[in-house]
């Protein structure tokens, strides 16, 4: 942690937590018992970015494709997830840290979706940090949702063709309010996006690491931060370009 730059922090970090499945395979555990464990790591990577001083931390909880998984399985996240809720209210109050979602939400168990509005309600006034969990979350489904509001607000005369730029568009993005992600970073050495964020990550650095989610810690997170710290951020300019705007 001391190694680390705090002048050149991201902003925002936004995490895909993959490989609970083969942490659990390898030790020989039902997959359950690796999602169990990777509710661990949430913990000590949330407590991490919040010590470090990580505004905007994102965390890909349930995919909208993971829907399709056993039922079983499905079941037991929603179990975890509700858990995981209830357990860190006291928590989250006590780092002021503030929670909010992205995804279909809605379709969610009654239960689950009752203690998420629950405690985003209660860290609503949270200024530290914002944890964002991606619940029910797809990439395509969260601009197809953006493009349907905006048809309807110019069928309802609200907006029309040529104020949709990028900024309002963003505006109807479930990310609205939270900046695009600097660094991603995904665990278990799978090297793809899986429909995370796909507008917000035009210009996110990305950073893969063969660590399996449930064994990824502090130390995790400040590899991929040191990572990120030695990139240059061009956004399209010229390195020269970019030298001289920072002087
Ligand atoms: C990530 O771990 C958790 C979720 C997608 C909910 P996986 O369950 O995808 O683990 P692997 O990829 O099978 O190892
Ligand atoms: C991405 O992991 C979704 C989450 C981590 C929640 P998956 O395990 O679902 O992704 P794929 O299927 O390997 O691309
Ligand atoms: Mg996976």
């Amino acid at each position: 942690m001391d190694r680390l730059d705090k002048t050149r922090l991201p902003r925002h970090i936004a995490i895909i937590m993959d490989g609970n499945g083969r942490w659990a395979r390898k030790h020989s555990l039902g997959r359950i018992a690796g999602h169990r464990k990777g509710t661990e790591s949430v913990r000590s990577v949330v407590e991490a970015c919040r010590r470090i001083g990580i505004p905007f931390l994102t965390l890909y909880a349930f995919s909208s494709e993971n829907r399709s998984r056993p039922e079983k399985e499905v079941e037991a996240l929603m179990g975890l997830l509700e858990r995981y809720l209830k357990s860190e209210l006291e928590t989250m109050t006590k780092n002021n840290i503030r929670l909010l979602a992205i995804g279909e939400t809605a379709a969610l168990p009654s239960g689950v979706k009752a203690v998420l509005d629950e405690t985003i309600a209660k860290t609503a006034g949270n200024t530290a940090m914002t944890l964002t969990l991606a619940l029910n979350y797809g990439g395509h489904d969260e601009i197809l949702h953006a493009v349907r509001r905006i048809v309807d607000d110019a069928r309802r005369g609200i907006i029309e063709s040529r104020d949709v730029t990028e900024q309002r568009f963003e505006d109807y993005l479930h990310t609205k309010g939270i900046p695009d992600p600097d660094l991603l970073i995904r665990t278990s050495g799978e090297y793809r996006v899986s429909n995370f964020l796909l507008w917000q990550m035009a210009y996110t650095e990305f950073y893969f690491t063969e660590t399996l989610w449930p064994d990824f810690r502090e130390e995790h997170l400040v590899e991929a931060i040191l990572e990120y710290q030695k990139r240059e951020r061009r956004f399209g300019l010229t390195s020269d370009q970019v030298h001289k705007k920072r002087s």
